[in-house]
Formats: C-alpha cells, sequence, structure tokens
C-alpha cells in the first residue's frame, strides 16, 4: 500500500476536473484521479456544444428563462443566474486553453430560443478534452494517476472514533488497477468531479465507466443526494446491434431533422407545436409512445433534406460513425432510439460546489446545485462543469489551507478470496440492475413499477453487499456496488416525488402537483462507509 499526499484531490478527469485542475494549479499541487485513461469521462461524449449568450440579438434573461422553463419549477434561480451570466468569461477560458470555439458559429438545440450553442464540429467535448488535457500535462502543479479506481472517501471520524467535530473528508482509498492494490490518497479538500450515472440504465449515451462513482461514495460518507429521479434520456441514440451508445445529437434536429415511424410518417406535430425540437423530455416520451403503440424497434430521423455538403462539414463524426455501420444519413433516415443521458440530481452542493461535508466538493453532473432543476436546457452542462470550476477554486484559493493530509488512516485490509467463477454472477447481477432500470424506472414510470424495482433492488443489494466484504474488490464489483446502491436511490427519489414534472413522469399521477421542492436523501444516522 502506498499512501500519495497532496494539496488538492481531483477525482474525475472530464471538463470540472480538468477545467478546477488547471484554475487552482497556479497556488496548489493538484492530484487527478483517472478511472481509467483521461480521456475516458463523459465530456470525451458530449456532442453538441456549450450555451452562452453570444448573438447581439440574444440576452442572459432569455437564456435564464429558457433553463427555467426547462427546469419546470425545480431550478435555483441563483444557480441559474450566476451560471448563466459567466458564460462570456467561461468561454474565454476555454479558448485562452487552447479550445477552438467560434463565437459567430452558433447552433440551435430543444428548448432554447436563439441560436446560442458554441460547438466545435459535432464533437465538442472530445475536442475540449483535449484541448484541456493538453495544458494539464504541461503543468508542473499537476499529476494525473491513471488507472486509479476511488472506492471511498475517508472521514476524520474512522481515523480517530474519539474525534466528535464536524465530519471532514480527508482523502480517498484507490484501488490501483495495474497493482490491483489499495493505496490512499491524502489532501486539504477532495473534489468529486466523477460524472454521471448513464450505466444504471440498460441503454445509454454515456461512457461505460459512468457508474454515479461520486454520488455513491458521497452518500456512504454522510452528504446528502438529491433530485435523482430526474434522469434525463435523449431521444435519439443510434439504433444498431453493434452500436449500443452512440448519441445522435440534438444539433441534427436543430437544423431541421424530422423524427418519422416506420412508415415514413412525421410523428411529433400531433404531439407538439414545436415538433421534432419539442423539449427532450416530451420528444422522448413521444417515441416511447410511437414504439409501444406500433412495436417497432426504433424510430427514424431523416436528414435527408439538408444541401450537398451540408452533413460532411457539420456533423463530420455522426456521419462517419453512421457510414461505418452502412448507414448514409445523406441519403436515408438514421434508426434512433431514447437513452439514459444526464443526470441533472446528484450530490447537494452550494454554488462553489461545498457538500455536507467539509472540505468534500462536488462539481459537474456528480452534483446537484439546482441549475436542472426537474430537466436540464441542452448544453447547459458542459457550461455548469466550467462555472462551478471558476466558483469552487476560488472558494478554496480565498479560505485558509488546512492540513488534513496529516493524518495517518488504517490501511485497507481485503480477503484474499477471489474466485473466477463468480464474475459470472456480477455480471448477471449488473444486467439484472440495468434491465430492471430500464423496464421499471425508465421513461414512463406507474407506482407499480417503482415498486417492483424497490422489492427487487432490496435483494440485490444485499447480495452486492455480501461480493464486496467477501471477495477481494475489482472494478467490477466496484462499479456493481455503485449501481446498486444509485439505482435503489433512484427509486426511492422515485417514490417521494407523488406527481409528473420535468422528465419524471408517473403514469399515477400525470400532472404536476404544485410540489415544488426537491427530494432529498439524508443518508442514514450513523456513518455507513464500509472498510470491511
Ligand atoms: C446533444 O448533442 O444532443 C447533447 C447535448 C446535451 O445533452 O447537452
Amino acid at each position: 500500500m502506498a499512501i500519495f499526499k497532496s494539496d488538492i484531490l481531483i477525482i474525475g478527469t472530464g471538463l470540472a476536473g480538468l477545467a478546477t485542475s488547471l484554475k487552482l494549479a497556479p497556488q496548489r499541487k493538484v492530484t487527478l484521479l483517472a478511472k481509467e485513461s483521461t480521456v475516458q469521462t463523459n465530456t470525451s461524449w458530449a456532442q453538441g456544444g456549450i450555451a452562452a449568450v453570444m448573438a447581439k440579438s440574444d440576452s442572459f434573461e432569455s437564456h435564464i428563462q429558457d433553463t427555467l422553463v426547462a427546469g419546470a419549477g425545480l431550478c435555483n434561480t441563483a444557480a441559474v443566474e450566476d451560471v448563466v451570466r459567466q458564460a462570456p468569461d467561461r468561454i474565454q477560458d476555454l479558448i485562452n486553453w487552447g479550445a477552438q470555439l467560434n463565437r459567430e458559429d452558433l447552433t440551435r438545440e430543444g428548448g432554447h430560443s436563439e441560436r446560442r450553442i458554441l460547438h466545435f464540429e459535432d464533437h465538442t467535448g472530445a475536442h475540449l478534452q483535449d484541448a484541456l488535457t493538453k495544458q494539464v500535462l504541461n503543468h508542473t502543479n499537476i499529476e494525473i494517476k491513471e488507472n486509479s479506481f476511488a472506492i471511498d472517501l475517508i472521514l476524520n471520524r474512522q481515523v480517530d472514533p474519539r474525534d466528535t467535530s464536524a465530519p471532514k473528508c480527508i482523502g480517498v482509498y484507490v484501488l490501483n488497477r495495474e497493482s490491483q492494490e489499495v493505496d490512499i490518497y491524502l489532501a486539504n479538500e477532495i473534489i468529486l468531479a466523477t460524472g454521471g450515472a448513464g450505466k444504471v440504465y440498460r441503454y445509454t449515451s454515456n461512457w461505460s465507466g459512468a457508474t454515479g462513482d461520486g454520488v455513491a461514495m458521497a452518500y456512504r460518507a454522510g452528504a446528502r443526494v438529491s433530485n435523482l429521479e430526474f434522469m434525463q434520456f435523449h431521444p435519439t441514440c443510434l439504433y444498431h446491434r453493434e452500436s449500443r451508445n452512440f448519441l445522435i445529437s440534438e444539433a441534427l434536429r436543430g437544423e431541421g431533422g424530422e423524427l418519422i415511424d416506420g412508415q415514413g410518417n412525421a410523428f411529433m406535430k400531433k404531439y407538439h407545436p414545436l415538433g421534432s425540437l419539442a423539449p427532450r423530455d416530451i420528444v422522448a416520451r413521444c417515441i416511447d409512445a410511437e414504439m409501444k403503440k406500433s412495436g417497432a424497434s426504433s424510430v427514424f430521423l431523416d436528414m435527408t433534406h439538408l444541401p450537398k455538403g451540408f452533413i460532411e462539414s457539420h456533423f463530420p463524426a455522426i456521419h462517419q460513425k453512421c457510414m461505418e455501420f452502412g448507414i448514409d444519413m445523406r441519403l436515408t433516415p438514421i434508426p434512433v432510439v431514447p437513452a439514459a443521458h444526464y443526470l441533472c440530481g446528484g450530490v447537494v452542493t452550494d454554488l462553489a460546489g461545498q457538500t455536507d461535508i467539509q472540505h468534500l466538493w462536488a462539481l459537474g453532473e456528480t452534483a446537484c446545485t439546482g441549475l436542472h432543476g426537474a430537466n436540464r436546457l441542452a448544453s447547459n452542462s458542459l457550461l455548469e462543469c466550467l462555472a462551478m470550476a471558476e466558483n469552487c477554486s476560488q472558494k478554496i484559493l480565498n479560505s485558509a489551507v488546512m492540513q488534513n493530509k496529516d493524518y495517518s488512516p488504517a490501511e485497507w485490509i481485503h480477503p484474499d478470496q477471489r474466485d473466477e467463477d463468480e464474475m459470472i454472477v456480477i455480471h448477471h447481477m449488473w444486467d439484472e440492475i440495468r434491465t430492471l432500470m430500464w423496464n421499471y424506472v425508465g421513461i414512463v414510470r406507474s407506482n407499480k413499477r417503482l415498486h417492483r424495482a424497490q422489492h427487487r433492488l432490496e435483494n440485490v443489494l444485499q447480495e452486492v453487499k455480501d461480493y464486496y466484504s467477501n471477495f477481494r474488490i475489482h472494478p467490477d464489483i466496484l462499479e456493481l456496488r455503485n449501481i446498486a446502491l444509485v439505482a435503489s436511490l433512484t427509486v426511492e427519489c422515485a417514490l417521494q416525488r407523488k406527481e409528473s414534472r420535468g422528465i419524471h413522469y408517473n403514469l399515477d399521477y400525470p400532472f404536476e402537483q404544485g410540489l415544488e421542492e426537491n427530494t432529498v436523501f439524508l443518508p442514514p444516522a450513523k456513518d455507513t462507509i464500509l472498510i470491511r
């Protein structure tokens, strides 16, 4: 076992983690942990872009209003104001870090009343990931540790049970995937930027490591989590037997793409005046309804109206991917289905990312700041990562430095037992959770379905706990443990919300009931952190 110490420890190397490290590094030593490689993040998969008021015809008020409308009464207005008004400065940060964003070339996505999406072709996230990764790799004050899977947070009280002061986070146990040892990382400030939890669902647009690790770790350590019922389903992921999670960006519908059924009939206008560019939750539900009605495995997105050369110049990555699967979107509609895309809830934080636990911060998709409310406006998420990176780093740099890295936590003890045959059971449990979440806690929910999911998850959670306690840990077990917890908290949040609102739709309460409050989950009274 090794012990590593730094001023700041950031778990996650997507946009929130990288931007925060670059802001802190001039004054602090920063360690960044990547679960696999540095570029394996949800950011790398983001296609559309970043919303920011740039055009003369646009205004902050309009962007704020669109965000509030999408959020369906649950946004924290202060968070919305703060993030939207910071956008032009944060775009400048990106340009300073080497990103190529053209302030004049703006696209449009669902729910925006103006063209205000800055982008890099159709792979904005991958471009930003590359640009910021280069900056981080060249910074002498930043060290990246790849293949480092954070297991659980370490609190002062665990190290010294006589310490009855307010809980504070001092570090984290980390599985080194190469040595298979569990190391200890200590830091004065610990920042969770682990991204989302799309892998809780069978179909997702997220990368394979989006298993809600930050939400699960924070909850186990005693922080509140909130609004997990608001998992946003993106209406259009590529449907192909060899492609499980490739997104077909909303920017395509922004250019007039039409959703059609298998017979070629455009169906969205019969549901919503904005047709295929209606808000994302409505489009996803309509596609779900059309597929259930016809029994079809997908619907189609028709882009064949665009002039020659437009697709190649504006959507090169999507075009190339479709061509790999034999779909020429210039000539033929793309088969699409909805998939879990973005977690609007998360660890409860203030506008600087401060959680309930001192010296523990959560940023980006891991956090619930209230920006998104009950439904996120497209392309507000990369913006939130940047705004929170700014707020969090300012708060840390303006606070007194704590010497939390002087603690001496106990070594990780784990049973040596590893039963390779049992790995198949782990994979079955993975499938079981993701399938039941898709079937019972998906786009359209009901009380009966939610209770069914709740009962099944109780058993699964117990089995996962047994595996976690009895076998030598392995990344698959750790991810299973996290998706099982996030799935179960999602069901509890969904059961608490006795109405339909934003992206949470329950057939038993089909309308809003004026319950404009967040669902908040307090962790169990005593620290639940399981060292063993
Ligand atoms: C997309 O490109 O459709 C995704 C944009 C987003 O989710 O913000």
